[in-house]
């Protein structure tokens, strides 16, 4: 059970997308979200992604058999895909497929492989906004967190329709390559799209920023001044540099601040906290307070 705090708050909600692969995503959710969780902050992660990458990081994975997932047989515990395809919005339903995971102030709704139907049942479902299947679910949770991240597959579909739908800001990590500001111009478009299209006024693209940079080389330079030229007020200068530590805890499944609380990782994801400019002032000067306390770098 968790404990109730209802009426006090309600959680902002930040999508985190990238219709390219392997961006960081979902390492920046997993570190932002525990960050805040250090500081205090009750935070739900919403694993959005039939990889389920933040369902094992945060050890809340669940492996379906091949019955579970062609649906002939039902699962011991719903997730992600069940909220989906059953629509859950009472928040008994959805308090039922929140779990806590070992970090204290830190919950997830984890995603397992028979989330690859979530589409399909999707579309078989002809009652209802299929857009807004999320934000009415978390509608039912939102006054017990602080903040609610959720990480996006690498894909623009209807998914990404409901992430957007149920969040207050949209966050888009992105490589120093080539390539990679294709695939940033294509997924700015695609949310301007989405908002224009279905008129949603309330949500904001929070912003860009790079991850796993090498900022010592020319190729980091010149795309971060042209990310920071043509993104404008949009692009944060806190990169997230290449640190091996974040490829380690994916691999130990370990929580950054306990496997290496003194890593760059840790220091340029709490700088980005900070430029972000999401946290309430006291947390703020408590994150400051810490970073000052690591020294500088
Ligand atoms: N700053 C970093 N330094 C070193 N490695 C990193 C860094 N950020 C992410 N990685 C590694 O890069 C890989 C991709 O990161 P991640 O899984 O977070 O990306 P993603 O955008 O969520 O990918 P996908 O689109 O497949 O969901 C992972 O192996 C991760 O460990
Ligand atoms: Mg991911």
């Amino acid at each position: 059970m968790m404990e109730k705090n209802k009426g006090t708050k309600t959680a902002t909600v930040i999508s985190i997308i990238n219709n390219k692969g392997g961006v960081g995503k979902t390492s920046s959710t997993a570190i932002l979200a525990e960050l805040m969780a250090f500081l205090g902050l009750k935070v739900l992660c919403i694993d959005l992604d039939e990889q389920s990458n933040l369902s094992m990081l945060f050890h809340c994975y669940e492996e379906d058999s091949q019955e579970v997932i062609n649906g002939v047989q039902m699962p011991e515990k719903y997730n992600i895909s069940d909220l989906f395809r059953y629509r859950f919005r009472s928040s008994e339903d959805v308090e039922g497929i929140i779990r806590k995971t070992s970090i204290k102030n830190l919950y997830i709704i984890p995603s397992s492989k028979r989330h690859k139907n979530t589409l399909a049942y999707i579309a078989a479902n002809e009652t209802g906004n299929n857009n807004i299947i999320l934000k009415k679910a978390l509608a039912a949770v939102k006054t017990e967190f602080d903040f609610i991240f959720i990480d996006n597959a690498p894909a623009s579909n209807i998914l990404t329709v409901n992430s957007i739908f149920a969040s207050d800001y949209i966050l888009t990590p992105v490589r120093a390559e080539g390539l990679s500001y294709k695939g940033l111009r294509e997924t700015i478009e695609t949310i301007a799209y989405i908002k224009e299209e279905h008129g949603i006024d309330n949500v904001n693209f929070l912003g860009t920023y790079i991850t796993q940079a090498e900022t010592n080389t020319k190729i980091f330079r010149e795309l971060r001044d042209t990310y920071d030229a043509e993104l404008g007020g949009k692009f944060f200068h806190t990169p997230i540099r290449k640190d091996i530590k974040i490829s380690e805890i994916e691999t130990l499944f370990q929580s950054l601040l306990s496997y290496a609380p003194d890593t760059n990782a840790v220091f340029d994801y709490s700088h980005l906290l900070l430029e972000l400019d999401i946290l309430p002032d006291e947390k703020a000067d408590m994150l400051k307070a810490a970073i000052n306390e690591r020294g500088t770098d």
